[in-house]
């Protein structure tokens, strides 16, 4: 028997060692294909390939593509655990020819691998083909050599193959596997043709046209081949089972819930078996793939297929969590092939784990509720709406957990009236909003969040992704168009762009057709993303060419290098946190923050100014976590798990039921260096931030101080500018960057040295010269009183006291006045001697001296008195008014 793995592999060997280039399975959520829940189809990533809007180097590929179908156009949820073949994750293998090979060759090669490589017996095979395609016939005919009753001619669309209603498009050849007469069914195109006998195993898909809104617009670039083969439908067939179920992946899925719970798999509880088995697999895929269980859009389509799992685990009569137990034996089987897998396997546990908690709080309630409501009803009873709704409002049942709850005893639920339940809520809550006095401008958002739902936002793990225009809002009105020239803010069912929420700024970059969409010339700069009612993305953008219009299919771009370094600020400042609650203690809080793309700032309580070390170890063990390099990891939970959890929550933020919890840094015991609530875009690992820097560290009010940091890029920008202003520095002292310090503090002692020399010249200069090679001014004699006068630049005022007590001596008898000038402002101080106090008054003279230099007053004794005035060019002048006045 070969194993499920093994047919993968050699399937991708096969068409490999023909040419084909083996591409891994493209993510489950389609970021090139708005109209798309999830990928539904191997050729879903190559979309573009087909129509010629994206070329390869290599015309052919194979891969074996992972697939969803649960909501959306194809939706299998309901049967999934009821029959042998349905699945809401499945694995598709195909091979792909664009514009190389043709019907021939696609014949050529499924045939050879069947019955060749896979030794399959020709009797067992039959084909169908489109009933045109005689050419198609033929080659059945010629290449397997089927008789031509075993080649049927199908007129409907089952053998014809579309996309959806855009996209590639073409006639299709179907091959089908006889199980036997013992199974009831008839083939292909019979009366009994849903019979389960003859099974389709491989789909080959002739692309030749194009689709445009469900019509055929015009030819493909080039005949091209798609197809498509279910790997579970092939191992069962490889397997000689029937059912996909008994197939040896499911078998080991089942074999697990069984030896958990101790109920056997065959028998009355066979459906939940298979039931769990099936979403295990869905929600360990779309987990890995970056969905997280919502009540909106693709996570609620998980929550849908996660809760419905778990009512069967309480079938089952599991008393705790089954799930996330389930979840090494998917790895087990699946992980080799799919490393995300593997990679993701404690994020899958732990949201399994705790999904199932929360839904646990109230499934018996619901059940009780449900029975009490079904009691008495028998077979074809309805489940009145209004009941499905308040299972769904009060207890967290999804509408179609209800309808599986009740299937085994042939009871509905009416949808009409559950939907009338559900719009009468939302009319409630608008006139609650309304009667909250919210401003009036933000009417028109509460209008396009109630007509479209909330924005689905992609931009956890992409940069780019198509879009279908739901809005377009100009000057605070709803228009349908915007053209060149135009201001206009775009809202998009989904998209990567960031509103601007948390600190952290919003989103810029194009936005443009998508390829294959519109004219082609359409070109929008964003400049910023707001995120208004917090459940729309709202694009503020301005049209540069051509024309946009509601229901047109755009691609976004997020300016990445932008997003990186926000990306690189965001997680830098959950870091920083951590890194001041381990310096300074748990009393530190945030307070604000913004993280931009050129710099961070972080608000926190802490009482006074950090010291220079505090910033030296914050700053050491940032980079310490930075360097460390260790993935960031994101978790879903309810506010009060995470918190539980450790995370720092923020006081006074709104969190809705699930919150995402940012784990970061390397762990002690069970805890991350840190772990925070947060809904922004982070780094994948911390190394991607490079490098962290605080540039300042300031007051911004009692209590709060403020942080700024810079990281990566724009902080290795900043070093090398420091560098280059040291090297500068270094060039003018003539010395190296190293020896700048000591060479400054020598200078510095040098000047204080030569300050002091200086004042001594200038001392003993204003002695009359002595000791000093300069000239003092002569002593002059006014009226029979001596006079001794100077002007002194740059003489510290503290010294003319001193200065003129020398004087004084010197003089005997007499007056001296000295003008010191600083700066441009001067000091000015005059002294007489004891026997003249009578005659000459030094306030007097003062006086004088500072009304021409411009100040006023002026003041002391008799014998000694000092003032000053702002005009320190007028020196002389104010010794010639001190002269006017002792000459009386
Ligand atoms: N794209 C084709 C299918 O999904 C092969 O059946």
């Amino acid at each position: 028997m070969r194993s499920t793995n093994e047919i993968r592999r050699s399937f991708l060997e096969y068409f490999g060692s023909h040419g084909h280039e083996v591409s891994p399975s493209a993510p489950l959520v389609p970021y090139n294909d708005p109209t798309l829940m999830f990928v539904n189809a191997g050729m879903v990533p190559f979309k573009n390939v087909f129509t010629g809007l994206e070329s390869r180097e290599t015309p052919r590929a194979t891969s074996s593509q992972k697939c969803v179908r649960a909501g959306g156009k194809h939706n299998d949820l309901d049967n999934v655990g009821y029959t042998a073949r349905h699945h809401t994750f499945f694995e598709m293998l195909g091979n792909f020819s664009f514009g190389d090979y043709f019907k021939e060759q696609a014949i050529t090669h499924a045939w050879n691998l069947l019955t060749k490589i896979w030794g399959l017996p020709a009797e067992k095979l039959l084909a169908t083909v489109y009933h045109t395609d005689d050419e198609a016939f033929e080659l059945w005919k010629k290449i397997a050599g089927l008789p031509e009753h075993r080649i049927i001619r199908i007129a409907t669309k089952d053998n014809f193959w579309a996309m959806g209603d855009d996209g590639p498009c073409g006639p299709c050849s179907e091959i089908f596997y006889d199980h036997g007469e013992h199974i009831p069914g008839g083939p292909p195109g019979s009366p009994d043709e849903d019979g389960d006998r003859f099974i389709e195993i491989w789909n080959l898909v002739f692309m030749q046209f194009e689709q445009a809104g469900g019509e055929i617009i015009g030819d493909l670039p080039r005949p091209s081949i798609d197809t498509g083969m279910g790997l579970e439908r092939i191992a069962a067939v490889l397997q000689g089972v029937h059912d996909n179920y008994d197939t040896d992946t499911f078998k080991a899925l089942i074999a697990a819930s069984e030896s958990l719970t101790s109920v056997p798999a065959e028998g009355g509880h066979r459906a939940s078996h298979r039931v769990i088995a099936d979403h295990l697999r869905s929600t360990g895929f779309l987990l890995a793939d970056g969905v997280l269980p919502s009540n909106e859009g693709r996570g609620y389509v998980l929550r849908r297929i996660m809760r419905r799992a778990m009512r069967h685990a309480h079938l089952l009569g599991a008393k705790d969590p089954l799930m996330h137990r389930l979840v090494p034996a998917l790895v087990a089987e699946m992980g080799q092939a799919f490393p995300e897998l593997s990679r993701a396997q404690p994020m899958i546990e732990e949201t399994l784990e705790r999904e199932e908690i929360q839904f646990r709080r109230t499934l018996s309630n619901g059940l009780r509720l449900l029975d009490e409501a079904t009691n008495g009803m028998t077979e074809g009873g309805e489940l009145p709406g209004e009941t499905a709704f308040r299972l769904y409002d009060t207890f967290g049942f999804p509408y179609d957990l209800t309808e599986d709850a009740l299937r085994s005893r042939g009871i509905s639920v009416d949808r009409v009236g559950f939907d009338t339940a559900m719009a009468q809520q939302k009319a409630a809550a608008r006139a609650a909003w309304k009667g909250s006095g919210q401003a009036a401008d933000s009417e028109i958002w509460f209008d396009i969040a109630e007509r479209e739902g909330a924005t689905e936002f992609t931009g956890y793990t992409a940069d780019s992704g198509e879009g279908r225009v739901v809005a377009l809002v100009r000057d605070g009105q709803e228009v349908t168009s915007a053209k060149a020239g135009e201001d206009v803010i775009i809202l998009t069912n989904q998209t990567p762009f960031y509103g601007e929420s948390g600190g952290q700024v919003g989103d810029a970059g194009t936005i443009v057709d998508a390829p294959g969409s519109g004219s082609g010339e359409l070109a929008i700069t964003v400049n910023d993303t707001a995120k208004p009612l917090g459940r729309l993305h709202a694009m503020r953008g301005h049209v540069d060419a051509g024309g946009i219009k509601v229901g047109d299919t755009v691609l976004l771009t997020v300016d990445i290098d932008r997003r990186d370094a926000v990306r690189a600020n965001h997680s830098a400042t959950h870091l920083l946190h951590a890194a001041l609650r381990n310096r300074l203690g748990d009393h530190v809080t945030q307070k604000g923050s913004l993280v931009a793309q050129e710099r961070l700032r972080f608000d926190f309580s802490h009482p006074k100014a950090l010291t220079p070390e505090d910033i030296a170890v914050l700053e050491a063990d940032v980079n310490a976590e930075i360097r460390h390099n260790d993935p960031v990891i994101t978790r879903l939970m309810s506010p009060d798990d995470a918190v539980a959890a450790g995370a720092m929550a923020l006081f006074g933020e709104k969190y809705g039921d699930e919150v995402r919890v940012l784990a970061m840094g390397r762990t002690s015991g069970s805890r991350n260096y840190s772990v925070e609530l947060c809904g922004g875009t982070h780094v994948r690992a911390t190394g991607d931030i490079g490098v962290f820097r605080i540039v300042s560290e300031s007051a911004v009010s009692s209590g709060v101080r403020r942080i700024e940091a810079l990281t990566g890029e724009g902080a290795r920008r900043w070093l090398v500018q420091r560098e280059e202003a040291l090297k500068g520095a270094a060039g003018l002292l003539r010395t190296s960057p190293e020896d700048v310090e000591t060479r400054v503090a020598a200078l510095l002692e040098e000047r204080k040295k030569l300050e002091r020399e200086l004042a001594d010249a200038k001392r003993a200069i204003a002695l009359g010269g002595t000791g000093a090679a300069v000239d003092a001014p002569a002593d002059e004699d006014i009226g029979g009183i001596k006079f001794f006068g100077q002007v002194l630049e740059g003489l510290d005022p503290k010294e003319l006291r001193g200065l003129l007590d020398q004087a004084k001596q010197r003089l005997g008898s007499g007056v001296a006045t000295i003008v010191a000038v600083n700066e441009g402002k001067a000091s000015i101080a005059a002294a007489v001697t004891d026997d003249l106090v009578g005659r000459v008054s030094a306030v007097a003279l003062v006086r004088a001296g500072v009304e021409v230099l411009g100040g006023k007053g002026g003041g002391g004794r008799p014998d000694m008195a000092q003032g000053g005035g702002p005009d320190g060019s007028k020196g002389a002048e104010a010794l010639a008014a001190v002269k006017v006045v002792i000459a009386g």
